[in-house]
């Protein structure tokens, strides 16, 4: 069993559909935001998908071109998330409502141990507030057009920085 994080510290798993493009991009920015606050070691940030398709792969090139372009790198290896998951992070950020479905049933699976918050990524997004339907969603960009990356990362950064500010450890 993982140890839980102490009190200075925070873990944030990011979770979408594949793990290959909105979650690397949220773990990457998140990532580059706590390093630029000189922040990085009071937080664990990792990402997974609720499918396994692309497990061990790399960032999607196009999500890994775009988060270049404004200076992040991403780094991860997709992974499938697990019931585990909810006993070693404190919070579980779904990117899109049917994400935030699967995860409840792999929370519904996990121990009394599991005690992470799961909730929807963008309810931390200032430009979401009082959405519903669609604009509760981070849109999946992965059979769209280029530019779906860009409006992506968009939304990623404004909202990875609204997050560092209400989650930060004590
Ligand atoms: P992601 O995008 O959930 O943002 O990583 C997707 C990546 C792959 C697939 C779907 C969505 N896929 O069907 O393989």
């Amino acid at each position: 069993m993982t140890e839980r994080t102490p009190s200075d510290h925070r873990s944030i798993l990011f979770v979408c559909l594949g793990n290959i493009c909105r979650s690397p991009m949220a773990e990457g920015v998140m990532t580059h935001l706590a390093t630029e606050a000189g922040d990085a070691h009071r937080w664990t940030i990792d990402s997974a998908g609720t499918g396994s398709w692309h497990e061990g792969e790399r960032a999607d090139p196009r999500a890994r071109e775009t988060a270049a372009r404004n200076g992040v790198e991403l780094t991860s290896r997709a992974r499938q998330a697990g019931p585990e998951d909810f006993s070693s992070f404190d919070l579980i950020l779904a990117m899109d409502r049917s994400n935030l479905d699967d995860l409840a049933r792999v929370q519904a699976e996990a121990g009394a141990d599991a005690t992470a918050t799961l909730r929807l990524f963008r309810e931390y997004d200032p430009e979401a507030e009082g959405a519903d339907g669609d604009g509760r969603d981070v849109p999946d960009p992965y059979f769209g057009v280029a530019d779906g990356f860009d409006e992506v990362y968009e939304m990623v950064r404004r909202t990875c920085q609204r997050i560092l500010e209400v989650e930060a450890p004590s």
